[in-house]
């Protein structure tokens, strides 16, 4: 057996592995009673009426924009320190990404940068709940609805977290959760969009099913998934749109681990409580900063180094943990300086002075359900051990 203690890691059991034979062996494997379960269980947890199951968050993302009716001269607000696709989806639906830099306790958008970010064309902000993080969304609403734009809340990374007894998902006017394997839950690749917006659930259904007719209601009972009356004619394209479904054995698993997600959230509260233990004593850490009255819902355990130490050392102490094999890694390098942002819009070192102060001394820590308490010592261990040859070597 490998000793090696993976980054990441999808907590499958017998049950998952049951639902995806269970969905093989039905015959029906697109378009049927799995994704709409898969779209209440999620929608529900997110405290809104409508899910909209797709094939990945990027879509789901890309789907909402398009949705909202933003193109080509539409502006977008959207963070500096995300992952790429909070700001690729932007780009997808021909509009402009206008980045916003983080606040350095929570790492999500400052709102006071949000603030000045608007101008006369911003038609949407994209809200990140950071490593799912929902710092300041209540009052990222509250400003997006003073300025009359829709949020769109890519919360990606948050799927069960809360904040003053408020679901992620039910801050923005659309709001998105990602499925990969790296995720709280995983459908294997998958998004969700979900909203408490008729309109919009029923367009993203007909944009994602290659623009068929629009559905009101979930296609759930139908015995033929192709030409049911709910459908249309499978042949009849009112809009321009995709196929962004997502397929009925993924939507299978994803039943069998929404039906776990409370179980997987206290593993992962658990395994972060346990670094929060091992690591706070540390004056060189800086350990992720939960606003109160939140309930986190776990997606990487991400810390910084303090300024002490410089970009070249961080990079050394996630070798020095790879080597040990240990998973480690930089989260996120800021997006505006991602080679094919820069060359677009001409960004530079220094626009975004606090992403890149963080993004220089992240380091994400081995995080899943089955961390064990001998596997937390050893990574802690060794974290110490490699930030103290670093600076031993400099002094
Ligand atoms: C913040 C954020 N947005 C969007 C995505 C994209 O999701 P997917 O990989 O399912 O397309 C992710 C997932 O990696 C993410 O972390």
């Amino acid at each position: 057996m490998s000793n090696v203690i993976p980054l990441s890691q999808p907590d499958i059991t017998e049950s998952e592995i049951a639902a995806v034979v269970g969905t093989l062996r039905s015959g029906r494997l697109s378009i049927g009673p799995q994704a709409d379960a898969f779209e209440r269980l999620v929608a529900e947890r997110a405290g809104r009426p409508f899910g909209v199951a797709v094939n990945s968050g990027t879509s789901g993302l890309f789907l909402s924009l398009i949705a909202l009716g933003i193109g080509p001269g539409d502006e977008v607000i959207t963070p500096a320190f995300s992952f790429v696709a909070s700001a690729n989806c932007v780009l997808h639906a021909g509009a402009t990404p206008v980045f916003v830099d983080c606040d350095p306790r929570t790492l999500n958008m400052s709102l006071a940068e949000v603030e000045r970010a608007f101008t006369p064309r911003t038609k949407a902000v994209i809200g990140v709940e950071v490593f799912g993080n929902p710092a300041d969304m209540p009052e990222l609403a509250s400003l997006c609805a003073r300025h009359e734009v829709p949020l769109v809340e890519d919360a990606c990374e948050g799927l069960g977290g809360m904040l003053k007894g408020e679901p992620i998902g039910h801050f923005g006017r659309m709001a998105v959760f990602g499925f990969f394997p790296n995720k709280q839950i995983t459908t294997g690749e998958g998004g969700m969009i979900v909203t408490h917006d008729d309109r919009l659930a029923a367009l993203c259904r007909s944009l994602r099913n290659q623009g068929r007719p629009l559905q009101p209601e979930p296609s759930s009972g139908s015995p033929v998934p192709f030409e049911s009356p709910g459908l249309g004619s499978w042949l009849e394209h009112e809009r321009m749109g995709f196929n962004f479904r997502l397929p009925e054995i993924n939507a299978a698993l994803g039943v069998a681990q929404m039906r776990r997600l409370d179980q997987i959230l206290d593993a992962r509260q658990r395994v972060a409580d346990g670094y929060f233990r091992r690591l706070g004593g540390n004056p060189d850490l800086i350990l992720p900063t939960i606003p109160p009255d939140t309930l986190m819902s776990w997606f990487v355990y991400v810390i910084r180094l303090s300024d002490r130490y410089t970009a070249a050392d961080r990079d050394e102490i996630i070798a020095g943990l790879r080597r040990h094999d240990i998973g480690a890694s930089n989260y996120f390098p800021p997006i505006p300086l991602l080679p094919f942002y820069r060359r677009a819009y001409g960004y530079v070192p220094g626009d975004f002075p606090v992403a890149e102060r963080v993004s220089e001394r992240t380091i994400a820590l081995p995080f899943h359900n089955r961390l064990t308490e001998r596997e937390q010592d050893l990574i802690c261990q060794t974290l110490e051990v490699m930030m103290q040859r670093m600076t031993f070597s400099r002094d």
